[in-house]
């Protein structure tokens, strides 16, 4: 081939083709690089505070001054649009989804309302809202202890900090109830110097040490997931309402067992059964390390709270939900196959899981039923003792499935090894109390209730549920208008400067 100078001289238009296009590569190099630079200007300036505020700063808005996007994603929990085959983020009534819940709950604030969780965004309105806590009006207090606001707010650590924690869980619900009034927020989960993240709860620190762990030694994918440990995980009120994680003996389910059954711990007596009942709370961390996933290294925030990138920016997605409203930033990430295709991955675990619990369930409900049975009969405590320990630790372990979040799909095969077990523990009650029966001479089948509404199976244990939303609704009207009130003086004398 000839030189170019020469191919120019022939045909000059070649000349201008190669000046036009150096032209253009030069302008869209220039364009690239002024961009780069714009973004890395918009970085330095989103990360330089704007604000300067307190280590304990309650509020979620003046945190957000300083980082809009992980605020304004924050707010997003919200969103009560999300509906998945069986949860999702909206309002959901599980003891009119499943009235056979009230009667295994018979006796303990859980038969009153249990809804299916939402997003933080509704901690302190959900709380104030349901019939758990109670109508404290006219000096009444409600059934519930301080110790209920601490994974709502992160006006907990706040008050921790500033009446010990001792002190914070002693006294009843209502007590704290002008003091604490911000969903959960930034300061549950970030250092506000550094912005690294930080457990902001003793519970949590305490277990690790009564396990013999530090947990100032964690790796930073830990803190990950230890940040959501901080609330979903298995708990019980100890004396003076004090917050423990029975993790002493390990956090599988037989070691929690084995821990509460030590301590002679029950949360309630059955009062069909007369069963030392345990209520699971939500293991969804523990239930999750057994799991695939985090065998594999993955934390809740790969899923739960995922990259996202708005002009151009990456940032960490603050509106925390199910993974399955969001599949193309979250298991796509990993896995290759088609959004459908995971879909129904997730749905066929929840499919077969779900199916033996219902089993279990029906299985336990028979049991506490067939116990009262056997009570009304003339039996007394030591030929029922057996059979009441093995109706608590049946439904221990299927209230520790059912109530753990996402457990079906974060560690499949654990939930049913577990419900495995459940049902062994239910028949073992059953077979007992059919001989007890027929000791008494009956020999037939106990008569099941009529309960396949919530009304009818609150009615059926006692419960009046037009009185307690009454009460309710007062409190609603009178009470709580008066608790935000006084939030809002008090957070005006606040200190924040502009930096
Ligand atoms: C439930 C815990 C939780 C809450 C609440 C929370 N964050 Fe985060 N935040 C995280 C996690 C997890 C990360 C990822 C951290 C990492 O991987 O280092 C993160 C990351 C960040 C980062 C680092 C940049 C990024 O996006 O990855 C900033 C800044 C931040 N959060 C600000 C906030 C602000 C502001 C609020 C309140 C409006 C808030 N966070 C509330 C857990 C939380
Ligand atoms: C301070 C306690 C607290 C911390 C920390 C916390 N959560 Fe929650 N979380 C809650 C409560 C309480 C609810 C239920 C709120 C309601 O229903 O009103 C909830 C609800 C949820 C939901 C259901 C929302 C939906 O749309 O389905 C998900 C998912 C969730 N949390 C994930 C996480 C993850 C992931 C972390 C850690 C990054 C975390 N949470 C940290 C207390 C907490
Ligand atoms: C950060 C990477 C990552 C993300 C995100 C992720 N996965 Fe996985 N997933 C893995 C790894 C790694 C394994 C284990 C596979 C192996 O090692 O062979 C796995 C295993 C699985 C399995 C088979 C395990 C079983 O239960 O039998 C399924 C199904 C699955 N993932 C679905 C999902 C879905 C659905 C999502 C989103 C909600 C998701 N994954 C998100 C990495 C990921």
């Amino acid at each position: 081939m000839k030189p170019i100078s020469d191919q120019i001289k022939e045909k000059p238009w070649k000349g201008w083709v190669l000046f036009i296009t150096t032209i253009v590569i030069v302008f869209f190099i220039g364009l690239l690089a002024s961009s780069i630079i714009e973004r890395r200007t918009e970085a330095v300036f989103a990360y330089t505070p704007k604000v300067d505020h307190t280590q304990w700063e309650p509020r979620n808005k003046v945190w957000g001054e300083n980082f809009p996007r992980q605020y304004n994603r924050l707010l997003k929990t919200e969103d009560q649009s999300f509906m998945s085959k069986y949860n999702g983020s909206s309002q959901r009534d599980m003891l009119e989804e499943d009235p056979r819940l009230v009667i295994l709950w018979a006796g303990y604030g859980f038969s009153k309302e249990y809804n299916q969780g939402k997003g933080h965004e509704h901690a302190i309105d959900d709380i104030r809202k349901i019939l758990r806590t109670g109508a404290p009006v006219d000096g009444n207090s409600s059934p519930m202890p301080n110790t209920c606001w601490t994974c709502k707010s992160p006006d907990v650590p706040r008050r921790m900090q500033e009446i010990g924690v001792a002190e914070f869980y002693k006294g009843s619900w209502e007590e704290e109830g002008h003091q604490i009034v911000n969903n959960i927020g930034c300061a549950d989960c970030h250092d506000a110097e550094s912005m690294n993240l930080r457990i902001s709860r003793p519970a949590l620190v305490e277990a690790y040490q009564k396990m013999g762990k530090d947990i100032d030694d964690v790796s930073h994918q830990d803190m990950r997931q230890l940040v959501c440990a901080q609330c979903h995980v298995e708990y019980y009120f100890g004396e003076g309402k004090y917050l423990i994680f029975p993790w002493e003996k390990g956090t599988s389910v037989e070691a929690m067992e084995a821990y509460y059954d030590e301590l002679e711990f029950k949360d309630w007596i059955h009062p069909i059964s007369k069963a030392p009942m345990l209520k699971a709370q939500h293991p969804d961390f523990e239930l999750f390390q057994t799991g695939i996933h985090a065998q594999r290294g993955l934390a809740c925030a790969d899923c739960n709270m995922p990259y996202m990138s708005e002009g151009g920016q990456k940032f960490t997605d603050h509106k925390i939900q199910s993974p399955l409203n969001n599949i193309s930033n979250t298991c796509q990430v990993c896995h290759r196959e088609e959004t459908q295709v995971l879909l129904s991955n997730v749905y066929e675990r929840q499919d077969k899981i779900k199916e033996t619990r219902d089993n279990l369930e029906d299985l336990i409900v028979r049991a506490h039923i067939e116990a009262g049975k056997a009570w009304e009969l003339g039996a007394n405590e030591q030929q029922m003792k057996e059979i009441l320990m093995d109706i608590r630790h049946a439904q221990w372990r299927w209230d520790y499935v059912a109530a753990s979040h996402g457990g079906s799909f974060h560690s499949p095969i654990e939930s049913s090894r577990i419900l495995g077990t459940g049902l062994e523990a239910a028949h073992d009650a059953r077979i007992k109390l059919a001989r007890l029966l027929a000791s008494f001479g009956y020999n037939q089948e106990v008569p099941y209730p009529d309960i396949d509404t919530k009304e009818k199976a609150q009615k059926y244990i006692g419960l009046d549920a037009e009185k307690m939303k009454n009460s309710k609704q007062r409190f609603l009207d009178e009470v709580v208008p008066e608790w935000d009130k006084k939030a809002v003086e008090r957070e005006a004398t606040y200190k924040t400067s502009d930096i």
